[in-house]
């Protein structure tokens, strides 16, 4: 079942439209230095992020594992993050704790040195949701990290797939509290799938002791949109009505970088196509950006191709630093970023001294 789920899901990914309809980037312009007194050669994109170092402020973010070919997929991936030395997210590992046949798909990240190895697990899958399932426990979060040597544990919150797939897990009761017990002895990245980060919910992570928040706004992947295409091709109308009512739901992944700003390393994720945009994350105080549907499609073919996109999307924020006169990944500033559009009228409506 959860197989089956989790191939449609690439499949539907990697063929159909299911982006935002919205890209809340394009709202934001970066600053040009005509004289920038740098030689281009020597911008520096390395950052420690979670006291590990990256060479460039880029994460692979959770797509994949537990079907057959995911094995390949999370490999090609792999293989990247380590040849390009940044972190790389797994996708959700119930599958591998349900069945240990599933381990292998995962497992393959461990013969390649990636220097930041981000497990995953759902928010949902933490508490009751009265099925036979029972919620998962401290164990199984422990043995999830270890089978892949994970660094950091991201507890993914998605509750609108969940609202919308016909299987959904929909009692949110106690995730915060388990989020809470689960931070007390382990790593915990907080994460966003698509619909973001409010200020409040930041704060609140922030105090169960989370050690990161993975904004995962709108403006890439919309899972509305991926159950919506579930949906129709069960024919199931509710749940299609439900996918297109609810395909832009949630904070811009712009707006949700302000928000979540409380402190902790911040992941822009969500919409993040280019070296431009991820240029866009870290001025607005992302620590790196992710990115998981731009690294799909070369995901599915081999290492060369993913290698060769993100070669591309470092080269582009290179690029951008240098024309913005920055030097350093690390030193990139929210002054060098006009706001304009949309994203400005919510940030302004939300009272943000722009
Ligand atoms: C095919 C696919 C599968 C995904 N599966 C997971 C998952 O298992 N766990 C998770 O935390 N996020 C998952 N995501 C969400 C991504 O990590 C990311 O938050 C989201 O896609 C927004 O980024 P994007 O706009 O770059 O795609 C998945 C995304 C895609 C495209």
């Amino acid at each position: 079942m959860i197989e089956k789920r989790k191939e449609e899901h690439i499949n539907i990914c990697a063929t159909k439209q299911v982006q935002a309809k919205y890209n809340y980037w394009e709202d934001l312009i970066l600053i040009h230095q005509a004289l920038p007194e740098l030689n281009m050669p020597e911008i520096d994109l390395e950052i420690s992020l979670f006291n590990k170092k990256l060479q460039a402020p880029i994460i692979i973010s959770g797509i994949t594992g537990g079907y057959s070919k995911a094995k390949k997929i999370n490999s090609n991936l792999a293989s990247a993050a380590s040849e390009l030395q940044i972190g790389l997210g797994l996708g959700s590992q119930r599958p591998m704790l349900e069945r240990s046949k599933y381990i292998d798909s995962y497992k393959v990240v461990k013969d390649f040195d990636v220097p930041l190895v981000i497990g995953n697990l759902g928010a949902p899958q933490l508490v009751s949701q009265n099925k036979k399932d029972k919620p998962l426990t401290l164990a199984n979060c422990k043995s999830a990290m270890e089978a892949i040597g994970a660094d950091i544990l991201a507890i993914h919150m998605n509750f609108v797939q969940e609202i919308i797939q016909p299987e959904g897990d929909v009692n949110a009761y106690g995730c915060l509290d388990r989020i809470k017990e689960l931070a007390s002895e382990l790593p915990i990245l907080a994460k966003e799938t698509g619909a973001g980060i409010s200020k409040q919910m930041a704060i609140d992570l922030k105090s169960a002791g989370v050690k990161g928040i993975d904004v995962g706004g709108v403006s890439g992947t919309s899972f509305a949109a991926v159950e919506t295409y579930r949906g129709k091709a069960i024919g199931d109308v509710t749940r299609v009505k439900l996918g297109k009512l609810f395909w832009d739901w949630g904070i811009p992944t712009p707006v949700s970088l302000f928000e979540a700003n409380v402190g902790l390393p911040l992941i822009g994720t969500g919409g993040i196509w280019s070296g431009l945009d991820a240029a866009k994350a870290l001025c607005l105080g992302a620590s790196a950006a992710g990115m998981a549907r731009r690294l799909l499609e070369p995901a599915m073919k081999s290492t060369k191709a993913v290698i060769g996109e993100l070669e591309q999307i470092i080269e582009e924020l290179r690029c951008a630093l240098f024309l913005m006169g920055t030097k350093n990944a690390s030193e990139v500033k929210r002054k060098q970023v006009i706001i304009t559009g949309r994203t400005k009228e919510i940030l302004d409506s939300l009272r943000y001294d722009l």
